[in-house]
């Protein structure tokens, strides 16, 4: 194909507007597959995807339409994308690959927080922008307040948008003509030197290392030698080809399209995504752009349920950083729970969604800690570090101060709420910069907040007030200085490692408070007093004792029935078994879950 008839393209949208719906009526149109073949959802792969209604893995397909109006067969190539920005790492490359994007609008809910970001995302990549108003097929769509809706917050014209029911079928020749019309043809590099951007890839146990490229110039053909850029490292190119949407071997790939290079790249960690692949002699020095450098930015452990169970863990967290290789790992183990990981996610759900897998998949059953993020020290010293892990804070008197990560979040909920929602900012120390409205009844608020304060139960908390009608997305912003304070639990006087957390010296005392609460109501009384205790430096701010059993459990049984009394003491010796002792004092294991675990 000539590059003139070339288009690279993504479709962005919130959750269920219809994208995986809209891109199989699109390959079934083009006869990419065949509508009797067509299962439900193609670009969908794994179950659990499908299951929760979430693209993780970009997929691109490549389409053969033909254009009646020119009479001429254009190459299409669709890149998939995830649609949360827990993946905007994901989405950011996949939009590299591309000059234009559908933005896809559910014309019964309308403009949502991950059609604003989403947008946004598309607009700093500069792609051309086609706005799809989708299920119009439905009774409640309203045509009329989307267009209003795209023209006040996204600043498109109505007149471009594009209606469609993409269940029905409606629409879709118009979807293809603006693509061809409106998205310009992939850019030309006249030195014709090999550049091609990785944008994803899949491990595959038989073929090694699978990578996903969009061609920019040049081309590339098996038994060429390619280098990677940003590592240096030089393979030899097996196979090339496009997906239609299996993988489909091709004698080269050219500049302009999107398909797989085969090289014999044993792990997905030799590779970076969005690195740019050139020949070993003569190829670019200079980088695409694109290339960014993924960070987990929420961390959490993971231990097994049942200790035993550790190897297994072990082994199924491996498996699944081969294809997932934003996750990270390191060893960690804790007097409460043992042996386990400390892993990082690119945000919570991406937590979510790998925890799901390891008891899913690889039948784990598995315990995980109050997730934390990347807090950055500034010690007396001048010295900064980076702390994940409450138990790895140093002393207070060695801290100048402490910066925790904030995000930009777009919050779009109904007007009615917006005093209880600006009330959910303030509690989960947010700012609200502005707020725009939406059509008549919603608005749109940007706001600021700790990443550590939305990490839990934020969106759960916003669609409650909301009745399910509030929408939130947030990218990563910059780190801002706070008042942050590591809670201690005492028993007894003894600080509980485990159990200590970095909050905000505002939300110390409660949580403090809600934490000796639970604990209480999970230790056994003891035959002395028990003292529990949340302090922040040493200053005690809540306290709760568990009073004294003055006898042991047999006295009732006054020496008399001799198998009751062993019975008992053996029920109480199981007991033990399961408690961890700090001092004197025993601890029941499902104490430390009620405070660590996350549900
Ligand atoms: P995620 O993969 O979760 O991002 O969702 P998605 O955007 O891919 O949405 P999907 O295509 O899975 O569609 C969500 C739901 O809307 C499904 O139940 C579809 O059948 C339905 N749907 C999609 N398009 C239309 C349409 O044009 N009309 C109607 N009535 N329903 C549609």
């Amino acid at each position: 194909f000539p590059r003139e008839r070339i288009r690279n393209f993504c479709i962005i949208a919130h959750v269920d507007h219809g994208k995986t719906t809209l891109s199989d009526r699109l390959l079934q149109m083009t006869g990419t597959v065949a509508e009797n073949k067509m299962k439900e959802q193609i670009l969908d792969s794994m179950d659990l995807e499908r299951e929760r209604g979430i693209t993780i893995k970009a997929h691109p397909v490549t389409m053969i339409y033909y254009f009646p109006e020119e009479k001429e067969h254009y190459q299409l190539n669709l890149i998939d994308t995830p649609g949360h920005v827990d993946f905007s790492y994901e989405v950011s490359r996949s939009l590299s690959a591309c000059e234009g994007a559908l933005l896809v609008i559910d014309a019964t809910q309308g403009i949502q927080a991950q059609t604003v970001s989403n947008a946004f995302l598309a607009e700093k990549h500069r792609l051309v922008l086609i706005p799809v108003i989708n299920k119009i097929d439905l009774p409640t769509a309203n045509l009329t307040l989307v267009k209003k809706q795209l023209e006040d917050s996204l600043a498109i014209p109505a007149d471009e948008a594009i209606a469609t029911s993409a269940k029905e079928g409606i629409g879709i020749d118009q979807i293809f003509k603006a693509i061809i019309q409106k998205i310009p043809p992939p850019p030309s590099f006249p030195d014709q030197i090999l550049r091609a951007l990785i944008f994803d890839s899949v491990y595959d146990p038989y073929k090694g290392v699978i990578l996903y490229v969009r061609m920019f110039s040049g081309k590339v053909k098996k038994g060429d030698k390619i280098l990677l850029l940003s590592s240096n490292k030089t393979y030899e190119v097996k196979e090339v080809g496009v997906f239609c949407p299996k993988m489909v071997p091709e004698e080269a790939l050219y500049e302009g399209n999107s398909g797989y290079i085969i090289a014999n790249i044993k792990n997905t960690a030799e590779i970076k995504i969005g690195d740019t692949l050139t020949w070993e002699t003569g190829g670019t020095t200079t980088a695409l752009p694109g290339f960014q450098e993924i960070s987990p930015m929420v961390f959490s452990g993971i231990y097994p349920l049942n200790s035993s169970e550790f190897e297994k863990l072990k082994n199924a967290i491996q498996k699944l950083q081969i294809n997932d290789p934003a996750i990270t790992i390191s060893p960690e183990s804790s007097v409460a729970l043992g042996s386990g990981f400390r892993c990082g996610f690119l945000g919570l759900l991406h937590m979510e969604i790998v925890q799901q897998r390891l008891s899913r998949e690889y039948g784990v059953d598995i315990i995980t800690t109050y997730p934390s993020v990347i807090y950055k020290v500034s010690l007396r010293s001048g010295k900064t570090i980076e702390v994940d892990n409450p138990a790895k804070l140093p002393d207070p008197s060695y801290i100048d101060h402490i910066a925790e990560p904030y995000v930009k979040s777009y919050l779009i909920v109904p007007s009615e709420n917006i005093g209880e929602v600006m009330q959910l900012i303030s509690e989960k120390r947010g700012s609200c910069e502005s707020t725009e409205s939406l059509g008549h009844d919603k608005v749109i608020m940007h706001c600021y907040f700790p990443l550590n304060e939305i990490l839990v139960d934020f969106n759960d908390k916003l669609k409650s007030i909301t009745h399910g009608y509030g929408s939130m997305d947030y990218t990563p912003d910059e780190y801002r200085i706070s008042d942050l304070v590591k809670l201690d639990i005492l028993v007894n006087g003894e600080p509980i490692e485990a159990l200590s957390c970095i909050v905000h010296s505002s939300k110390a005392e409660s949580r403090g408070r809600s934490i000796i609460h639970k604990l209480k109501e999970r230790i056994p009384r003891h035959l002395f007093k028990i003292a529990l205790q949340a302090a922040v430096g040493g200053k005690i701010l809540a306290r709760e004792d568990i009073g004294a059993i003055g006898k042991n459990v047999t006295a009732k049984c006054y020496g008399g029935d001799i198998t009751r009394k062993r019975k008992l003491l053996e029920k109480q010796k199981e007991g033990k078994k399961r408690m961890k002792t700090f001092g004197k004092v025993d601890i029941p294991q499902d104490a430390f879950l009620e405070i660590l675990k996350t549900d």
